[in-house]
């Protein structure tokens, strides 16, 4: 009598999604621009041009901040006209809250979309690499990502009730920039940490900056030189002039006037 044969388990099982962006076929799509953030590409993406938004405040606050050479009218006077422009057609400090609020949606978008990818990496690679010379080859850059860019945000919070809301333990006043970063920098200890902040902001826009390009799939090894200068260029000048202000405060060169 012949014998029912059993199929093998492999011609009736079929396999789950192997990768972490791969979701249910049944699932509703929502809008395109969502369908697309929630890919590892789409998160790239705004990771990128969030980032250049960074980039572009970072560098005109550089700017702004180097008035501090020029003594404490210029300064505080470049203090006013960022709270005066377009007025009088728009009431004072308004274009500067609409650039507040792109700012603040930029880091948002930003925080939430590294977040994102480090869940859909390790969705990816739940099982770590076997040998510790892998590990540490492949997460360099993302693991001195994290840990620069927590430095950098924990810096910021810090930074607003520094300079911008209330003060840190110095007496703060409202309206004179230029006294309230004399005072503060004046402190060894907040010095230091605006060193070590800006240093972990150097890195971070060094890994950044390069990382742009592969983000946007601009990444033709023919230009792998200019992305290089271009980082270390970036990184590199917003690092020395930033770690500079802190510094000239300990050393006198700048200081506060009564
Ligand atoms: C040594 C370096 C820095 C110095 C001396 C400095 C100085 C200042 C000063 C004086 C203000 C108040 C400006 C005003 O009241 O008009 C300010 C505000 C601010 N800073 Fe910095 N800053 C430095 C680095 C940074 C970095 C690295 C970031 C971010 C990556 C940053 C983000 C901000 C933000 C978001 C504000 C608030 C701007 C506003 O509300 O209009 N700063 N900074």
């Amino acid at each position: 009598m012949a014998q029912a044969t059993t199929p093998a388990p492999s011609s009736t099982h079929t396999r789950g999604p192997v990768t972490g962006t791969a979701r249910d076929a049944n699932r509703k799509r929502a809008p395109f621009l969502i369908e697309f953030y929630r890919s590892a590409v789409g998160k790239k993406y705004v990771m990128a041009i969030t980032g250049i938004m960074i980039m572009g405040f970072v560098f005109a606050h550089m700017v702004g901040n180097v008035k501090m050479y020029l003594g404490p009218a210029e300064f505080d006077t470049y203090a006013e006209f960022l709270r005066q422009i377009l007025v009088p057609i728009f009431p004072r400090t308004l274009f500067l809250w609409l650039l507040r609020l792109g700012l603040i949606t930029a880091f948002v978008l930003h925080i939430h979309a590294a977040y994102g990818l480090t869940v859909i990496n390790h969705k990816a690679r739940p099982v770590k690499y076997a040998s510790k010379r892998d590990y540490v080859a492949a997460n360099y850059a993302s693991r001195t990502m994290r840990w620069s860019g927590i430095i950098v945000g924990l810096f910021i919070v810090f930074h607003l009730f520094d300079l911008s809301w209330t003060g840190t333990g110095f007496h703060y006043y409202r309206g004179a920039a230029y006294e309230n970063v004399a005072h503060s920098l004046e402190r060894p200890l907040v010095a230091l940490i605006y060193i070590v902040a800006n240093l972990a902001l150097g890195l971070h826009l060094f890994h950044g900056a390069w990382s742009i390009f592969q983000s946007l799939g601009w990444n033709n090894p023919r230009f792998n030189k200019w992305r290089r200068g271009f980082a270390i260029a970036f990184a590199g000048l917003i690092t020395v002039v930033n770690v500079s202000f802190p510094i000239m405060v300990q050393a006198g060169v700048v200081g506060h006037v009564g």
